[in-house]
């Protein structure tokens, strides 16, 4: 089969990780006789400074030619005194509205080879974990497109207040529900429906939603959490969460609390999937870290999160779960073996054994894993 990927570099690590997902998807292709064409295209600060704006126009209207999108990271300190719609991060808005990518997946799992870097303790984690284990393997289900980051907002004519607004349809809570029962049903079957319903109209609309559309998913658990408690269950017993489904603040929130629980920013990759049409899925994918400016084109960055969110788009998007499969395992080698870049190095297991490489070999590695050679 033949698919084309947009890639987005961005700006900071984003072209150092990038470059090395792309080798490992052009290995997958080799070894299953697939052709992956790219388009590289130019969004964030690096886009402003060749064309003056952030998501130049020709980037969005290439990117939903293609099957798919994986970005690298987009900001840094030099555009950060920007008016707001002129700043990097207005690429990630454009692109996440323009390719109605809605429902953005944020898996948080404990790796074992990791684990010594979760602040939690052991006998915490255990507590709520399903067997027992200082453990915990949950996905947070955003909602991407609505709610208070696209709400209607403004000033008073004074200027001496200011609004943002939540908003959302039916339609919009009912889509990504269903993108997380789908997720639920591959997982754990577990939903909690994350809101702050004992406030907000728009949550009692999210519940009046869910407790509909739950009934077409009987054999998954549906629960109900206000979203400050759930901040509070994440550190207190992680464990008990399989998928999380929130709007689109919430989600921002919780996911950033979720990625400190694994201790390995590093290695988190993100999936924002639209609408299934006729079999394909356009997604977005990207690895949660930033452009982390200080060390871009060091050879220092880990590419480990961009490698895993190319494993999310062959599945998501290509409805190629193998492939997927064979990347995540090979990562899992890879870190066996000892591979480590600085962010993860000395975070459990037997760090001497550790081997601390950079951006370039960490990719070669799960080359060589992906190729049997590890
Ligand atoms: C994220 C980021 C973005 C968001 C910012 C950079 C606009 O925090 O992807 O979580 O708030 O969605
Ligand atoms: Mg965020």
């Amino acid at each position: 089969m033949t698919y084309s990927i947009a890639l987005i570099p961005g700006d900071g690590i984003g072209p150092d990780v990038v470059r090395e997902a792309v080798e490992v998807l052009d290995a997958v292709a080799d070894k299953a006789d697939h052709t992956f064409n790219y388009a590289e295209l130019l969004a964030g600060g690096c886009a402003i400074d060749q064309t003056g704006e952030p998501l130049p126009p020709e980037t969005l209207e290439a990117a939903k030619e293609c099957d798919a999108v994986l970005l690298g990271a987009v900001g840094g300190p030099q555009w950060e005194t920007l008016p707001g719609h002129l700043r990097p991060e207005r690429a990630l808005l454009g692109l996440r509205a323009g390719l109605g990518v809605y429902a953005n997946l944020r898996p948080a799992a404990l790796l074992p080879q990791l684990k010594a870097a979760c602040p939690v303790k052991d006998e915490v984690l255990a507590a709520s974990n399903h067997e027992g284990k200082a453990a915990f393997d949950l996905l947070i289900v955003r909602e991407l497109t609505g709610g208070l980051y696209f709400g209607e907002r403004g000033r008073t004519p004074d200027g001496n207040a200011a609004y943002d607004t939540e908003l959302y349809s039916k339609a919009e809570i009912e889509r990504v529900l269903r993108a997380g029962y789908r997720a639920a049903a591959g997982r754990r079957k577990k939903l909690c429906v994350v809101d702050k319903a004992n406030v907000l109209e728009s949550s009692r609309l999210w519940r009046e939603v869910a407790a509909v559309v739950s009934k077409d998913y009987p054999d998954i658990e549906t629960t109900y959490m206000y979203v400050d408690n759930c901040a509070m269950q994440l550190i207190r017993g992680p464990g008990q969460f399989d998928v999380i489904v929130t709007s689109n603040l919430f989600g921002d929130i919780l996911s950033d609390e979720a990625s400190v629980l694994t201790g390995s920013i590093g290695m988190l990759a993100s999936a924002s999937l639209g609408d299934p049409v006729s079999g394909k899925t356009m997604g977005l994918y990207e690895p949660i870290h930033g452009s982390a400016p200080d060390i871009a084109g060091k050879d220092l960055a880990n590419p480990l999160a961009t490698i895993l969110s190319a494993a999310m788009l062959l599945r998501h998007s290509f409805g190629l779960e193998q492939e997927a499969r064979e990347i995540e395992a090979a990562v899992n080698r890879v870190l066996d073996a000892g591979y480590r870049t600085k962010d993860i190095a000395s975070r459990g297991g037997d760090a001497a054994a550790e081997k601390i490489v950079g951006t370039r070999e960490m990719g070669q590695r799960v080359l060589d894993a992906l190729a049997g050679k590890l």
